[in-house]
């Protein structure tokens, strides 16, 4: 794994598929115990850093961590100096004085995780910049869906409603086509990006494209990032044309939702309740999935170190002879 996790596109699908080996084996059947809690990150530091509104990513980031016995400081913007004035890089530069090892960072603008690895040493996890891409989301949403169908290669999904403004949709096309999933866009043609095509997912316009598929994504539309452009005749004509009930389910179809859900806007209340959903599920690999994140992003720094020193002594011992190959090998 690389020192960041910054976008989905830094992870190869070996790496993904080792995370999500490293979460279902080590981690899953954790939160079921008794004592939910394990020593692998003790005596390390995690600052979970937030600039925007979140009830489940923030709360599974600062319980993975405490579950992996890690020191956890939540900070958020609305509560901290941010406030008052201070910009992101000097918030930064003052929480990496606490010589954290991993800062996870929700802001509401594209490429703030990238901005905040220039100014820390810690490992930098992205919790979601702006319409940019959610990477741990994509990752627990690949978990749930394995959990379910098993094999992914092949399956197909379609994700519906708000993609314009939706960072979830943009990590999960990329995410779920690389693990050999098949992606239709439904939403109407106000709130498809431009050149999404280009990604590799099909488009489609109405709910009936729903029939070809074996997954339906759904998406919250985000009004917030509206901004009264336009976007939309009126919400209650979205509601009509795109709001996803039990009616519109063939046979073994399943929901998933990254939530918060609207019900009655982009699901129905009663789809909401129903189990064809999997939307606790993908909170509670969420938990999961967070907590194998940030123990590889940890030990496999750690194992790229020792590998680095090892080469290093090797280099060292070839050049020096015989006599440092022993000192180094007693020492
Ligand atoms: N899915 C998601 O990111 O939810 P929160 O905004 O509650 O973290």
């Amino acid at each position: 794994m690389n020192k960041h996790l910054l976008s989905i596109n830094d992870l190869s699908r070996d790496e993904i598929e080792s995370i999500l080996t490293t979460a279902a084996k080590d981690f899953l059947e954790l939160s079921k115990r008794d004592i939910k809690k394990v020593p692998t990150l003790r005596g390390r530091t995690v600052i979970d850093l937030f600039y925007e509104k979140s009830t489940r990513t923030s709360t599974s980031f600062e319980l993975a961590g405490k579950r992996l016995s890690a020191d956890v400081i939540n900070v958020k913007a609305e509560s901290s100096a941010v406030g008052k004035g201070e910009s992101l890089k000097d918030t930064v530069l003052t929480l990496n004085a606490y010589n954290p090892d991993i800062i996870v960072i929700r802001h509401p603008h594209v490429g703030a995780p990238a901005f905040v690895a220039r100014y820390t040493d810690a490992h930098v996890i992205n919790a979601g910049d702006g319409k940019g891409g959610h990477p741990t989301q994509c990752l627990l949403d690949i978990f749930s869906l394995k959990q379910e169908y098993g094999e992914l290669e092949g399956l197909k999904v379609a994700i519906v409603g708000d993609i314009l403004h939706s960072r979830v949709a943009r990590s999960n096309i990329a995410g779920f086509r690389k693990m050999g999933m098949e992606v239709t866009l439904v939403a109407p043609p106000s709130l498809l990006p431009r050149g999404v095509e280009a990604l590799g997912a099909d488009i489609a316009h109405g709910l009936d494209a729903l029939a070809d598929v074996d997954v339906v994504y759904l998406l919250r539309m985000q009004q917030e990032r509206h901004a009264d452009a336009g976007l939309m005749p009126s919400l209650r004509e979205y509601i009509a044309r795109y709001c996803v009930g039990r009616r519109h389910l063939g046979k073994g179809q399943r929901v998933l939702h990254p939530g918060p859900i609207n019900r009655g806007v982009e699901i129905d209340a009663e789809l909401a309740d129903s189990p064809e959903n999997l939307i606790l599920q993908q909170v509670e690999a969420g938990l999961a999935v967070r907590m194998a994140i940030m123990y590889r992003i940890i030990v496999d720094a750690g194992a790229d170190q020792a590998a680095a020193e090892g080469e290093r002594d090797a280099a060292e011992a070839a050049e020096a002879g015989p006599e440092i190959k022993n000192i180094r090998a007693v020492g």
